[in-house]
């Protein structure tokens, strides 16, 4: 083979991925149709729970009808849009009542929005392990970690996968607790044949730019329980109730709206979703069996109840001794042969300065602020999760748009790797991380 690009020879691939996101004239002509109506806002609260006809002469609210069609799509009775999935974490924790003095159990690998919606409610996120083999929380560190003050586990079908729901459903019915599905990587995802989001007491989505249906940013819930739709829409529609007067609130509630611009966008995006998780799906089956097969790549476990997962994210392990060169090495190298590749979270959450030293707002609020009886050190987690840990030493990350190429292009992807580790020898020994 010839040298490696990172040490001047010709890179394994020159040509790019197919390029996020992914648009086309459908999304061009569902904006204009927008921009030309003048309706670029919704009027109409109370659709989440009860499908109204257009006021007169009105037509019919683009977000309306995506949040009936998407929550449909996962096999649930109501979709709730909002403006991310930041804001739909929050106002479910809030619709369920979590508060002040309560914990939420939360894993510690995942964007920080799983962790802050918790304190957003002033309530104390608690960090459970993930399991190392799938990366999504392991349902006996949440069991290790309820106290009479538990109220919700919040679990991240992460990168697309499904969280182990039975374990987990298992664990909060004898408990008595709500389970919030995040299931921002998991737009046409299954557990089970059922559609993630639609499982637990509720489920919550992003459509921010990385993810795998895009209007740039957007949210939504989903649910089974008219109520807590119900619920959930006031709080996005700062605190109005249906049937009541306009400029009467019947609750603290924010302008989390989607505008009619998201709605229109992300309908067409629905109907690409189908054929795009199939061909996401079927390159990362190939390469689950090419990578498995290399020294020191060590693809994520794919469990049995994982019926339609929706590869946000492709990850692998990379075990630095057993493949010789460092991850970092092997990081840069790879995106010299042409191939983009990511490190992921370089910390657990608890790590983040916010964590540690309990910037909340209040200031230390909510743990300082009356309600709440225990010292929190988010420091000493460390120790409780190793496996966070290590995923975010070893993780390598492929984006979800590389899984839309093709077959050969996947091909690239092992060659590329391959030849990293025939040339493993140009690499300096001595910055490989054994991992003492
Ligand atoms: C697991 C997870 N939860 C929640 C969110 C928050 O979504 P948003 O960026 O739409 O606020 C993200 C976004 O990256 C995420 O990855």
């Amino acid at each position: 083979m010839s040298r490696l690009a990172i040490f001047g020879g010709a890179p394994e691939r020159a040509k790019p991925f197919p390029s996020w996101p992914a648009f086309g004239e459908n999304e061009e002509q569902a904006v204009l149709e927008v921009l030309r109506s003048g309706n670029w806002w919704r009027y109409s609260h109370g659709e989440a729970v009860e499908a109204a006809a257009p006021e007169a002469g009105q037509p019919r609210s683009k977000v309306a009808e995506f949040q009936r069609a998407f929550a449909q799509s996962q096999g649930a009775k109501y979709g709730i849009a909002c403006a991310n999935g930041t804001a739909a974490l929050d106002v479910t924790l809030k619709a369920l009542g979590v508060g002040p003095g309560d914990e939420v159990i939360v894993p510690p690998y995942t964007f920080i929005a799983t962790a802050t919606a918790p304190l957003a409610v002033n309530a104390v996120p608690i960090f459970a392990d993930i399991d190392y083999e799938t990366f999504n929380i392991a349902p006996q560190r949440v069991e290790e970690a309820i106290t009479p003050r538990t109220k919700a586990i919040i679990p991240v079908h992460f990168a697309g996968q499904a969280a182990d729901m039975d374990s987990l459903l298992h664990i909060a019915q004898r408990h008595n607790l709500a389970v919030v599905e995040d299931a921002a990587h998991g737009h046409g995802g299954t557990w089970k044949g059922r559609g993630l989001g639609s499982i637990g007491h509720a489920g919550t989505f992003s459509f921010q730019a990385s993810k795998n249906m895009t209007a740039g940013e957007g949210g939504l819930i989903t649910t089974n329980d008219r109520d807590l739709a119900e619920l959930c829409e006031s709080y996005i529609w700062g605190g109005r109730k249906i049937g009541r007067p306009w400029y009467e609130h019947s609750r603290l509630g924010w302008n989390y709206r989607m505008t009619e611009f998201q709605g229109a966008i992300l309908l067409q995006q629905l109907k690409r979703l189908e054929a795009q998780s199939a061909k996401r799906r079927e390159n990362a089956r190939y390469l689950d069996a090419r990578l498995s097969k290399l020294p020191g790549i060590r693809p994520l476990r794919v469990p049995e109840y994982v019926t339609g997962h929706s590869y946000h994210l492709y990850i692998f392990c990379f075990n630095e001794p057993e493949f010789g060169v460092s991850r970092s090495d092997f990081l840069a190298a790879l995106l010299a042969e042409g191939v983009s590749c990511l490190a992921g979270y370089a910390h657990p959450l608890y790590k983040n300065p916010m964590f540690l030293r309990q910037d909340f707002y209040p200031r230390g609020c909510p743990l300082t602020c009356g309600h709440y009886d225990r010292a929190i050190d988010y420091a000493a987690f460390e120790a409780l999760c190793p496996n966070a840990e290590r995923a975010c030493r070893e993780a390598v990350w492929l984006e979800h748009r590389q899984l839309l190429a093709e077959r050969e292009d996947m091909d690239d992807i092992v060659h590329a790797i391959e030849k990293i580790h025939e040339h493993r020898l140009d690499f300096q020994p001595a910055v490989v991380n054994k991992g003492e």
